[in-house]
């Protein structure tokens, strides 16, 4: 893809979900290996589960391969168990967030008005945040995708966001680890309404914020997903787990 002054590196960052133990850090490992011997045009960055932040931000120290949490509670601390803070991922080594995924939306209930405020959190405590949006695949047989992400993404980018650092996510829901993708012109339409969206919220800052895509993708077509029009990145859950899939995905940047 290209880029000038004013448009940022593509990001690719690695989604772990509920993946990943100790000895998963070798992947990690081999990945800051090869970023360090050819440096690729993207910034790559990896989001393990909470429990192995801290021990990959330390495996990372040094090296070019961010590291980002999967969630954040909205406030700063309190009674909440289970939870962890925006703060708490800074402290463990977290450089990024990623906010809103379709998982914890669907599995937790998480509204837009929550991931908002999830924002703002992350915000404070001077993480990057990715936010992500996608519509469901009855959403999209009923003809409802573009109403239902920019609807979402609307909802859920707080005005803190004006001359921060982050990006959106599309991420279809039925692609996510399903094997399927959007078409190029279904990709292109998307990403052209939410940056529309940006635009309208953010003026020429949101007309440089990366837009992410998710969902299946693979070496086989990443780099087709990535030289599509208003693509400044991807989201990768499966194919970031082995290095030479998430290697291969980083190298189509
Ligand atoms: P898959 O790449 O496994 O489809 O997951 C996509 C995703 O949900 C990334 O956040």
């Amino acid at each position: 893809m290209t880029f000038s002054l004013t448009t940022p590196r593509p990001l690719i960052a690695g989604n772990w979900k509920m993946h990943g133990l100790e000895g998963s850090l070798d992947e990690a490992r081999a990945v800051a290996a090869a970023v360090a011997e050819q440096p690729p045009a993207a910034r790559v960055a990896i989001c393990p589960p909470a429990t192995l932040l801290h021990r990959l931000a330390e495996a990372m120290a040094g090296e070019s391969v961010l590291v980002g949490g999967q969630d954040c509670h909205p406030a700063s601390a309190g009674a909440h168990t289970g939870d962890v803070s925006a703060a708490m991922l800074v402290d463990a080594g977290a450089k990024l967030v990623i906010l809103g995924h379709s998982e914890r939306r669907d599995a937790h209930q998480e509204s837009d008005a929550l991931v908002s405020a999830k924002v703002e959190a992350a915000l404070a405590a001077g993480l990057e945040p990715i936010v992500c949006v996608g519509e469901t695949l009855a959403q999209r047989d009923a003809g409802q995708a573009e109403a239902v992400v920019t609807g979402m993404a609307r909802a859920s980018l707080p005005a803190a966001l004006a001359g921060q650092d982050f990006a959106l996510a599309y991420e279809p829901v039925w692609a996510i680890g399903t094997g399927r993708t959007p078409t190029v012109e279904d990709i292109t339409v998307i990403h052209a309404a939410l940056r529309a969206v940006l635009v309208e919220r953010f003026g020429d800052h949101g007309a440089t914020v990366p837009i992410l895509y998710g969902g299946s993708v693979k070496p086989d077509n990443a780099r087709e997903i990535l030289s599509t029009p208003e693509v400044g990145g991807a989201l990768v859950g499966g194919a970031s787990l082995k290095a030479a899939d998430f290697l291969a995905i980083i190298a189509g940047a």
